[in-house]
This record gives structure tokens, sequence and C-alpha cells, in this order.
């Protein structure tokens, strides 16, 4: 099967990207070839100007699943980074405990990953993938799962994390708000195989806030990428009927 065809896009260092795109149109798949977990079979992923031998353990990525470890706690998960990088356990819980409060989890350390709620699990998968340090960060759906409200504080927790920090971030969504909401771009892509159809710039100031959402210029971006994202998202269920 081919995933992807013709995905041609290049992201700025600080940037903060969206990838939005019918289920089924390659968005995971892409995420998997950034992180070097998946090989391209045609095709090229520069990182820096150069073109890596590997791109394994190079940029940061929260999977679509939040993939907790239900037999760690909270601190033994979001340390699992560093460990795996070879920081010595003391130092990664050191790092975590000073990092807990900004991701909202202070006096979660020692919880299961099974009594926290969707918007603190979230977190916690973000504060993980945060804490491995990568210059870029891979975030698939973080916020899928959530109920509206706790979705909306997310969103604004994420760009004050992001404004703090200036990583770069690549995210997927479903969410076309979310999407403009969030990003300095937007990536529209058509359904299987996926295609970049259309990048729009969100020209929107900074910092954001949510009375921007019902700004006449807000609601021109939005649909501007709904119609490509419709139309995609029609060929794909014909295509799947
Ligand atoms: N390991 C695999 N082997 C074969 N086909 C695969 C594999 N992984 C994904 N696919 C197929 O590739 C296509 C793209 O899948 P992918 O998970 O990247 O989509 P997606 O855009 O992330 O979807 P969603 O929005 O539902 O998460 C799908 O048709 C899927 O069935
Ligand atoms: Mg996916």
């Amino acid at each position: 099967m081919t995933a992807l065809e013709g995905v041609d896009i290049d992201i700025r260092a600080g940037e903060f990207v969206s990838i939005i795109g019918p289920s089924g149109c390659g968005k995971s798949t892409l995420f998997n070839m950034l992180a070097g977990l998946i090989k391209p079979s045609a095709g090229k992923i520069y990182l820096d100007g150069g073109e890596p031998d590997s791109l394994l353990g190079k940029i940061g990525y929260m999977p679509q699943k939040d993939l907790l470890m239900p037999w760690r706690t909270v601190l033994d998960n979001v340390t699992l980074g560093l460990e795996m990088d070879g920081t010595r356990r003391r130092k990664a819980r050191a790092q975590a405990m000073e990092e807990l409060p900004r991701f909202g989890l202070k006096g979660f350390e020692q919880r299961w990953p099974r009594s926290l709620s969707g918007g603190m699990r979230q977190r916690a998968a973000l504060l993980r993938t945060f804490l491995a340090g990568r210059e870029v960060m891979l975030l698939d759906e973080p916020f899928g799962a959530l109920d509206a409200l706790t979705r909306q504080a997310m969103q604004e927790w994420l760009l004050e994390l992001w404004a703090t920090d200036r990583k770069t971030v690549v995210f997927i969504t479903h969410d076309v708000e979310e999407a403009v909401y969030l990003s300095d771009r937007v990536h529209v892509m058509s359904g299987r195989p996926g295609r970049v159809e259309l990048s729009l710039d969100i020209t929107l100031p900074r910092p954001r806030s949510y009375e921007m959402t019902v700004s006449p210029e807000f609601n021109a971006l939005k649909q501007q990428l709904l119609e490509p994202l419709h139309e995609a998202s029609r060929k794909q269920m014909e295509e799947v009927r």
C-alpha cells in the first residue's frame, strides 16, 4: 500500500506547524518516518540542512496513543526518555521533579497512570517527550481524546510552554480550529495516498487568545482550510465504501 506520495514540506526552527487530513491519509506514517522508525521507500528527509543516516533518537515524538506504562509511576514514566538516553536515574528524577509544576503534575509523581484524568495523562506523555530534550517535537493528536473544555485549556497551556521554550513543534490534529489557533502554518493532506494539498500561513498575531477564534480573520483562515479538507474526506470515504 502506498501510504504517502508527494509530501513536500519545510519546517523552520522554532515554528509551530500543524498537519491536518482525513483519517488514514498517512499522518502517523509521516511521523514514524520523521522519527526514524520507518524508512521511506522513496524521498528524503533533511534535518539541519543535512541528511542523517538515521533519524532515530534525534527527534522528540509523542505517538498517537499516550503509551504511559501502567506499571510505572508518573515519575518513572516521564523519565523514560532520559533513562533511555543513558541519564542516571537520580538525575533524571531531579530534572523531572523540577518540571512537574509547569506540567500541572506536582504532587502526582508517585501516582499510577490509571489514576490520572485524561488531561493529566496527556500532560505526562508531553512531559516525557519534552524531557527527552530534542529541538523538534512531533505531537500526534495529543488532545484528540479530550473533552472540549479540557482541550481548550490544554491548547492555551501548550502555547505558553511553546512560547517559553521555543522548540519546533509539528502537531497532528483533526480539528481545523485547533490547527488555526495554534499554528504558524497548516498543511492540509489529501486522502490516501497522502499528499500535501495546501499549505497555509496563519497570519494571526501572537500571543493568541480565545477571543480571536470568533474574529472574521480567524474564520476566513478556517474556511480556506475546510474546503480542501472536506474534499479530501469525501474522496477518502468514497474509496473505502
Ligand atoms: N504497518 C503498516 N502496514 C500496512 N499499512 C499500514 C501500516 N501502517 C499504516 N498503514 C496504512 O497506511 C495508511 C495511513 O495510516 P496512518 O496511520 O498513517 O494514517 P493517519 O493519517 O495517521 O490516520 P488517523 O487520523 O486515523 O490516525 C492507512 O491506510 C493504514 O492502514
Ligand atoms: Mg494517525
